[in-house]
């Protein structure tokens, strides 16, 4: 049955990786196409190509990206056909990293801690214990390429057992360059005779499966911290591939920690839900019910607004809204961004003298992190603006 199941999953997972990319007709293209006053898109400047690698001009600035149509699935396999791949920790990360890879065909097994709720996880998920499922020792002991998607914080606390483990010959690959960046903190410090990469997926595990069910794929950053063997970067790109990133951008450990933790801190998350829940309080304070209080502060936004800036970007979005709209927000836009700038140099400085890792590491390392995690997620669900919008969202045409 399992097996039964791995091989259809295979053949869906060729056919999406074989399926033609179809550009498609999205809400906001049929907006561009009907309104001939709105520019059509520029299309970046590829100043160089060779295959699998373009170094493209962003706005002036060249960098180098990789894609994925230089790994194709059979030179993936040759690739890694020697190598165990033990990803370790099967949180959001693990979750979809792993099951990428398995459904690639590569060699993966998975190292939890047996007590804990990712060992369920994974079972519920088809891994099987003994076969492709161990605890954290054993899978490293067993792997070529140790994949430590454990949580940040986690990463510390157990690096005195993991790194003797960590013997010449593996390489070390991480998610995130917290642990090796700020090892004044984390006390991760890499062997020095092994390589040590990066991939970094923009967006969580749960997107960077999803994409790949759809035969799409990630963005993500690759980098390198060590590289011992001369093959460091292109295991990282190799890497990236099979766990299902479309497109790579070069980066270094340091420069993705702190764009990371700062953007998610930021316009990503944190500063979103503020700004949020500053216009939301404004307005019920001034007499707006709910609903129109919700509906003018989040769900013309996620809905109508912010799907037209990704699709193509600020000043289509202004153009497609009316010149009463456009002439405030265009206005108003100044002095948000002057009056928060201050802020986000704090915060970005936070980043850089390690308070915001310290702070990460304190709460991820507590032993009820995630009883205290559903007591924070608990707290903002019951909060009037997300009571206001699970009603809302209830009369979205789709769920009435
Ligand atoms: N989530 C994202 O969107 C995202 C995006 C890009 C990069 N990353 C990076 O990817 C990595 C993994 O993040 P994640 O969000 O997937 O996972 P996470 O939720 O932060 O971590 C969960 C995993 O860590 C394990 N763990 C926690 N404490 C442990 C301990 N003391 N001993 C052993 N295992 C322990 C958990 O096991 P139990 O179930 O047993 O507790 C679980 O498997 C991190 O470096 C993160 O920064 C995350």
């Amino acid at each position: 049955m399992a097996s039964k199941h791995t091989s259809r999953a295979l053949r869906s997972s060729l056919r999406q990786l074989s399926a033609p990319r179809v550009q498609q007709r999205t809400f906001a293209a049929a907006v561009n196409a009907s309104r001939p006053t709105l520019q059509k898109v520029a299309t970046p400047a590829f100043v160089q190509q060779t295959r699998g690698m373009k170094t493209v001009d962003f706005a002036g600035d060249k960098e180098v990206v990789y894609e994925r149509d230089d790994w194709p699935r059979d030179k993936l396999l040759e690739y890694f056909k020697n190598d165990t791949l033990a990803l370790i920790g099967y949180g959001s990360q693990g979750h979809g990293q792993g099951l990428n890879l398995r459904d690639n065909g590569l060699n993966v097994i998975i190292g939890v801690r047996k007590d804990g709720a990712s060992w369920k996880e994974a079972q519920q998920d088809g891994w099987v214990p003994g076969t492709n499922l161990f605890d954290v020792d054993e899978a490293i002991q067993k792997g070529t390429i140790i994949m430590n998607l454990l949580s940040d914080s986690a990463q510390s606390t157990t690096w005195p057992r993991i790194k003797p483990m960590l013997t010449k010959g593996k390489t070390l690959y991480f998610s995130h360059g917290f642990s090796p960046v700020f090892r004044d903190q984390t006390k991760v410090d890499c062997p020095s005779d092994i390589d040590v990469i990066l991939v970094a997926p923009k967006g969580s595990g749960r997107t960077v499966r999803t994409l790949f069910r759809e035969g799409r794929g990630i963005n993500s950053s690759v980098a390198v911290w060590q590289d011992v063997t001369g093959k460091a970067e292109e295991k990282a790109i190799a890497l990236g591939v099979a766990i299902g990133s479309g497109y790579m951008y070069k980066t270094t450990f340091q420069k993705e920690v702190y764009s990371d933790l700062y953007g998610e801190r930021g316009c990503l998350m944190g500063g979103i839900h503020g700004m949020f829940l500053a216009q939301y309080e404004v307005l019920r304070e001034k007499g707006h019910s709910p609903s129109e209080a919700f509906n003018e502060t989040v769900e013309e936004a996620t809905q109508s607004l912010y799907p037209l800036i990704g699709q193509n970007g600020m000043d289509y979005m202004y153009a497609a809204c009316s010149t009463t709209a456009r002439r405030g927000a265009i206005d108003w836009s100044k002095r948000f961004k002057d009056n928060l700038k201050p802020l986000f140099d704090e915060l970005y400085e936070s980043v850089r003298e390690g308070k915001e890792t310290q702070r990460a590491m304190e709460y991820g390392s507590r032993s009820d992190y995630r009883e205290a995690f559903e007591k924070e997620m608990e707290e903002i669900r019951s909060m009037e603006i997300w009571r206001a919008g699970k009603a809302v969202r209830s009369l979205r045409p789709e769920n009435a």
